[in-house]
């Protein structure tokens, strides 16, 4: 027989408040078919509690409103009219959303759409399924790197109502690129329908892929800070450049001050030896401590290696050009470190898929 919870554990597990089940009750009656409520039983099926949580997500992260959370309920559970009718909803698992890595820097320069572009295509040897999202409004070069050529991005989705399926764009390996370009510039003039068509479409891919990188561009900017404060973990890239340290703690001690609980790791670049790589992480660790109370994950290090800029020039991605190079052997640990879930993994963010939506929603409505 199927384990029925009292309201006391449904509060439990999902966090909601006692009223706040009692509303979606209401609000979702069509949905959550409660029968045995009506005769004061208070049971509730595992298939009831994701559903809540599915809900208590789309309205407390995405700012959903209670139609639109029906809308997107609806979407889920349309071919299964029958057994929606008994209560039965498609169950919202865990582990549904993507993990959200934003990488950014102090500088421009440093390696950064480099490493996002070599780290997509290892974790994608590792049969992850992977994203990129070009959010550097900067230099957007993410597709250069890759040797692709979108033919869209945000902007067209935007302004000339393509789909937001057009704007993704297929790398190797079968990496999706998306690029924001000036779209995401151009959001904060939508009317209340374009956005949510664009909204709509992106909760497509959530579903579609494990990792989503954002390379966020440098800088302490509105656009870099709302991408980066909305991940799951932050890569922070720096090299051994003394302007490259004091820039980098300036954005991890602001992002530091939007989330305590962010998750940021260090990743040194272009260091001339392990011993330099080391230092940088060192000296910008050392201030984090210090001023912050917080101390960085360190990610590991690239070394300076002229094969980045051979496979640049060809429009390759360094670690599918040239698998067996220092830099791409130092990244392959990286990915190690990434990939394991007590180094670098943020428990103390749920989702951040539905933050992601929530920048973009922010950027579109001009917000800071
Ligand atoms: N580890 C490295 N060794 C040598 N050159 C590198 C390394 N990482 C990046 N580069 C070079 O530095 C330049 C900037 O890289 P890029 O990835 O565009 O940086 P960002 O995205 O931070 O602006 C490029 O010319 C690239 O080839
Ligand atoms: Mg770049």
């Amino acid at each position: 027989m199927e384990q029925l919870y009292s309201i006391r554990q449904v509060c439990e597990k999902t966090g909601l408040e006692e009223s706040d089940i009692r509303f979606y009750e209401t609000a979702f009656k069509e949905f959550l078919s409660f029968t045995e409520l009506a005769h004061g039983k208070r049971e509730f099926t595992s298939d009831h509690i994701a559903l809540l949580q599915r809900i208590k997500e789309l309205i407390n992260k995405r700012g959903f409103s209670v139609i639109e959370v029906k809308k997107h309920l609806r979407s889920l559970t349309h071919h299964t009219n029958d057994t929606m009718e008994k209560g039965f909803v498609m169950p919202a698992k865990a582990g549904e959303f993507a993990r959200v890595i934003a990488v950014t820097s102090g500088k421009g320069g440093v390696g950064k759409t480099n490493l996002t572009v070599s780290l997509a295509m290892l974790l994608a040897k590792r049969q992850r399924k992977v994203a990129i999202f070009d959010a550097d409004l900067g230099l957007s070069n993410v597709h250069i790197l890759a040797g692709v050529k979108p033919r869209y991005n945000l902007s067209h989705v935007v302004e000339d109502g393509f789909d937001f399926e057009d704007a993704i764009v297929e790398g190797p390996l079968g990496v999706k690129i998306i690029s924001g370009g000036q779209g995401l510039r151009e959001m904060a003039n939508l009317t209340d329908d374009q956005r949510r068509f664009i909204l709509r479409q992106m909760d497509k891919l959530e579903r579609e892929v494990d990792v989503l990188l954002v390379d966020t561009g440098a800088g302490i900017s509105d656009n870099v800070l709302r991408f980066a404060a909305f991940a799951d973990e932050v890569i922070c890239v720096a090299t051994p450049n003394i302007a490259s340290a004091s820039d980098a703690f300036s954005i991890i001690k602001i992002l530091l001050q939007m989330d305590p609980n962010a998750k940021i790791g260090l990743l040194a670049n272009m260091a001339p030896s392990m011993y330099h790589a080391k230092n940088v992480y060192n000296r910008i660790n050392t201030a984090t401590e210090n001023c912050m109370h917080y101390t960085l994950g360190y990610l590991g290090y690239v070394m300076e290696d002229e094969h980045i800029q051979v496979a640049n020039q060809h429009r390759k991605p360094f670690a599918l050009a040239f698998p067996n190079c220092e830099a791409t052997k130092n990244l392959e640990l990286v990915v190690d470190t990434i990939l394991n879930k007590r180094i670098f993994q943020n428990d103390k963010k749920d989702s951040a898929f539905g933050d992601l939506i929530g920048a973009i929603k922010r950027s579109m409505a001009g917000a800071a």
